[in-house]
């Protein structure tokens, strides 16, 4: 039996001028399967591995296209139902699904961002250009106050990205102390004119964006040396908060797993390594999505199995572009003190038909939701060194959890399989091994099956289990040593088709159903049905 090992190819760069009691689980089944290929699947939960980090699970929105004006903000005086601006039908989903940290303002945005645009009377507001996402206006409606306002509202923690490309340490450095200081200073008079006396908590601060292309075309070199200088003076002002829970910082990592990203990952590393006192690192950014050439030009919907396996084989590369940097970085930190964080992730097909090509509209099907579930495993087994990452983007905007228009909102696919994972957060891996099988289309060939395990906080087992293949249902007989399971809950998600999807009409295509299993004769046994996610606890 082997333990499933993904396979890798090479990944293609972010580009852009532009843009596991030894009984056998039993069943409940949606329809009876004539044939099933049979997986049998081992479970050791005495030897537990590093903790699934909540932040795995974290998303990202950046000012573009109708992520944040539309899909978070749509003012107080809307007749869309909201808190002080901020939708509540948003607030909603999003705290069901335990966001736990949301990344803003960018993406390439954040290198272009002044934040004192967007703080103060909205009237009176700095209007300003977006170049990157459609050059459309940005009124800076939702600022500072406005963003901390939406992660107080859904629960989270704020991960704020800093502008290294156009802005300077000093502005920076006055934003954290904006946001930080207890004390009576100037900028904090000014937060509490502008409405928050009390200092607000930041827990992720990004040390720029993609400085490499969109956030300022630096080397390497070049870069470290402004990430020496921003990581100084751009701290945490709030001593009592940074006793408690530390705000975390991270530096710019690289964007895919060619030689010159190899180079990027050592530079950084290396100087850390000689001089880790003088400046705070805590993490490394790793940029990658899911896209088989630039331009994105696969469909979001409307495809066959042929651009289904495609898709799938490509995502599975993730797995490699891990392995390859965390290698570099345990050369020179084999403690694993910097965690690498996955912060932009996720498919990237063609705009929308009929979209403003800059906004970057996308459907969500159930190729989607099998992709999150295949890259949230991969974090899930390397959850020693990948301690965070952010699905891009949360809103209306490429991979979304949610989709808006106008008083409408639809959860997507890839929504629904962040809520099924939900127990997984914080909860402990736990080695699972299987012998995947292969499913094969055309050129293609994947596991058909993939599965991680981990036992919650209560010490209950979960396991995930993706069947990939389209085609065939698959037979699951699950071992647990040191467990005599009685019965398995939880729900799978699939659909009539690969690329079925909600919409605002039909919202309910891809919705996950209840599958209870029970044991018979001491055994249990799980049938998954074709292209489908399942998440199961074992009681
Ligand atoms: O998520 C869209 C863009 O992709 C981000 O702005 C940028 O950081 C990345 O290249």
């Amino acid at each position: 039996m082997a333990i499933i090992r993904m396979l890798s190819q090479r990944r293609l760069p972010v580009a852009y001028a532009f843009l596991a009691s030894t009984a056998l689980l039993a069943v409940t089944v949606t329809a009876p399967f004539a044939t099933a290929q049979k997986v049998e699947l081992s479970v050791d939960a005495s030897k537990p591995g590093a903790k699934i980090d909540r932040n795995l699970f974290g998303q990202f929105a950046e000012h573009l296209g109708h992520g944040i004006y539309e899909g978070i903000w749509v003012g107080p005086n809307s007749t869309i139902p909201n808190t002080r601006g901020i939708r509540n039908d948003v607030v909603a989903a999003l705290k069901a699904i335990k966001v736990p940290n949301v990344r803003w303002p960018g993406g390439c945005f954040a290198d272009e961002y002044h934040w004192r645009n967007g703080i103060g009377p909205a009237d009176k507001r700095a209007i300003t250009l977006n170049p990157n996402w459609g050059g459309v206006i940005e009124p800076n409606t939702f600022g500072t106050h406005e963003f901390m306002d939406f992660v107080d509202q859904i629960g989270t923690d704020a991960y704020i990205s800093v502008n290294v490309g156009s802005g300077t340490p000093r502005e920076a450095s006055e934003w954290l102390e904006y946001l930080t200081t207890a004390q009576q200073t100037t900028l904090a008079k000014e937060r509490a004119t502008n409405g928050h006396p009390e200092p607000y908590k930041v827990g992720y601060l990004g040390v720029g964006n993609e400085t490499w292309g969109c956030g300022g075309n630096m080397t390497p070199e070049y870069y470290l040396s402004q990430l020496k200088i921003y990581s100084h003076f751009v701290r945490n002002f709030n001593p009592a908060q940074q006793e408690k829970d530390q705000m975390l910082k991270i530096a710019v990592g690289p964007g895919g797993g060619e030689p010159q990203w190899s180079e990027w990952t050592e530079t950084i590393m290396k100087a850390h390594q000689q001089h880790p006192w003088s400046w705070d690192m805590d993490g490394l950014s790793l940029h990658s999505y899911t896209v088989v050439k630039w331009p994105p030009a696969f469909k979001s919907m409307g495809f066959g199995e042929a651009e289904y396996a495609q898709i799938l084989k490509t995502t599975l590369e993730m797995d490699d572009l891990i392995n390859k940097h965390s290698a570099i970085m345990d050369k020179y930190d084999p403690q694993k003190k910097v965690a690498l964080i996955v912060d932009e992730w996720g498919a990237w097909y063609a705009p929308f038909p009929g979209s403003n090509p800059g906004f970057l509209v996308q459907q969500n099907s159930l190729r989607d939701a099998i992709l999150a579930a295949l890259n949230l495993n991969i974090f899930a087994r390397h959850a020693d060194r990948v301690r965070a990452a952010n699905i891009a983007q949360m809103i209306n905007v490429l991979q979304a959890m949610i989709m808006t228009d106008k008083e409408k909102m639809v959860l997507t696919p890839t929504y629904h399989v962040f809520k099924m994972y939900v127990p997984f957060q914080d909860s402990t891996f736990v080695p699972v091994s299987f012998d995947a099988g292969t499913y094969k289309s055309g050129a293609f060939t994947l596991p058909r099956v993939d599965a991680i395990a981990a036992k919650d906080k209560a010490g209950k087992l979960w396991l995930e289990i993706t069947n990939v293949d389209p085609n065939e249902p698959v037979e699951i007989a699950l071992n647990v040593a040191g467990i005599n399971p009685k019965s398995a809950l939880g729900e799978t998600l699939t659909a009539p088709k690969v690329d079925s999807v909600n919409t605002f009409d039909a919202p309910n295509t891809v919705v996950p159903k209840p599958v209870s299993v029970k044991a018979q004769g001491g055994k249990l046994t799980l049938k998954l049905e074709p292209k489908s996610v399942t998440v199961i606890s074992v009681e």
